[in-house]
């Protein structure tokens, strides 16, 4: 029921089409969920377009750019490492500050996105960075931090099923 729960209040706040609910991942996702809990669906799509059109890919896969919060960020981390064909490839997510400058929030359902570690690019503790010129979500490699960035970047994307 962990599905029902959050989207209800997604759909009321946002007039989501539809709510579904799964019991195992469709084809081309990835069951990044704990054990014997609901499913956690996620695709990486090779797209190499910019934020707004790989969102729109993710939508047409019936999901949206992935909310990588709490250890799923570190197990989406954990995986692309792993996989070779991921090597140096940079990913969308689905964060965002284009609403209010400064308001990172996960455009699913337009919760904050907390500062600092473990999420974001650690190194200086600079990112969020660049203003209003960087207002999409972005994982970069070696670390796979959050990094603020320029949305028209061609990237790979994270797309996940809500
Ligand atoms: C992504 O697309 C841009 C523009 O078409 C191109 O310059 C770049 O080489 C592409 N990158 C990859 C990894 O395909
Ligand atoms: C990744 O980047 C490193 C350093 O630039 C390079 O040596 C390597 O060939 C790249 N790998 C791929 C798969 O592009
Ligand atoms: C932090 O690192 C970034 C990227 O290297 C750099 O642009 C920025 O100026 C640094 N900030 C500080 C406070 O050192």
């Amino acid at each position: 029921m962990k599905w029902t729960a959050p989207l209800a209040v997604a759909a009321a706040a946002l007039c989501l089409a539809s709510i579904q609910a799964y019991d195992e991942c469709p084809e081309g996702f990835i069951d990044f969920a704990d054990v014997n809990m609901s499913p956690v669906c996620m695709s990486f799509v090779h797209e190499n377009t910019s934020w707004h059109e790989t969102r729109n890919h993710c939508k047409s896969m019936n999901g949206d750019l992935g909310q990588l919060t709490g250890n799923l960020h570190q197990k989406v981390t954990h995986f692309i490492k792993h996989r070779p064909e991921f090597e140096n490839k940079t990913f969308w997510i689905g964060g965002s500050d284009v609403t209010m400058e400064g308001r990172w929030v996960w455009v699913i359902d337009d919760t904050d996105i907390p500062r600092g570690t473990p999420h974001w690019f650690p190194c200086n503790g600079s990112e969020p960075d660049g203003g209003s010129f960087q207002n999409y979500l972005g994982l970069l490699p070696p670390g796979y931090y959050f990094h603020s960035l320029n949305g028209y970047g061609f990237r790979s994307g994270i797309c996940q099923l809500f």
